[in-house]
């Protein structure tokens, strides 16, 4: 297979610039100065450093692993849990944080999995978000940006495991992918 092409969508400027203004947005909605948040592995690991870093309240972390039983560019519907939290939720301000919303049939399931675990409070924050490719609902109540039905690589996402590493968010251009 020849290297398919990458064409940048956002910048890796833009996307810091947002992601401080979410991190002051974020830290203002949480006036107690808390927050405990789970990352999503592995794509949503560098928006989480990020985002945290981004934050003036005094935040802990997270991570869950999930997997959609699909490989390349689709979820097949089917979600489990991979690697479970190291800490309990009971009474915790809880914000979930994921690279992409997408069919939001991870998120979907996640909320439900994790509600049942009392949290005192529980939002998500998504990078990303594609509106149009949506099966199940799914609350988001910070979005970085929303994007057309592309699909994209970088910034922790990534086509069977590369290019999680690029700065930018690019679309990847592919006859052979799909
Ligand atoms: P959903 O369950 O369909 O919302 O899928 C969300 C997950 O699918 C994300 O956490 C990503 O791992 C993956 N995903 C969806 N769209 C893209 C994309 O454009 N690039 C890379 N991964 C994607
Ligand atoms: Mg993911």
């Amino acid at each position: 297979m020849t290297d398919p092409k990458l064409r940048v969508l956002i910048p890796a400027g833009k996307i810091q610039a947002r992601i401080r203004e979410l991190g002051e947005r974020i830290s203002r909605d949480y006036p107690d100065g808390k927050l405990h948040l789970i990352g999503i592995l592995k794509g949503a690991v560098f928006f989480m450093t990020d985002l945290a870093r981004a934050m003036t309240i005094d935040v802990s972390m997270d991570f869950m692993g999930i997997s959609t039983y699909g490989k390349g560019k689709t979820t097949s519907g089917e979600v489990r849990v991979t690697k479970d939290l190291d800490a309990s939720l009971e009474g915790e301000d809880v914000l979930v944080v994921e690279d992409i919303v997408d069919s939001g049939i991870t998120l979907n399931y996640l909320l439900h999995v994790l509600e049942q675990r009392r949290p005192r409070s529980i939002r998500i924050a998504a990078l990303l978000d594609k509106p149009e490719r949506r099966l199940r609902p799914v609350q988001v109540s910070y979005v970085g940006f929303q994007i057309p039905d592309e699909f994209v690589v970088g910034y922790g996402l990534d086509y069977s495991e590369r290019y999680r590493n690029l700065d930018d968010i690019c679309v990847l251009e592919s006859e052979a992918a799909g």
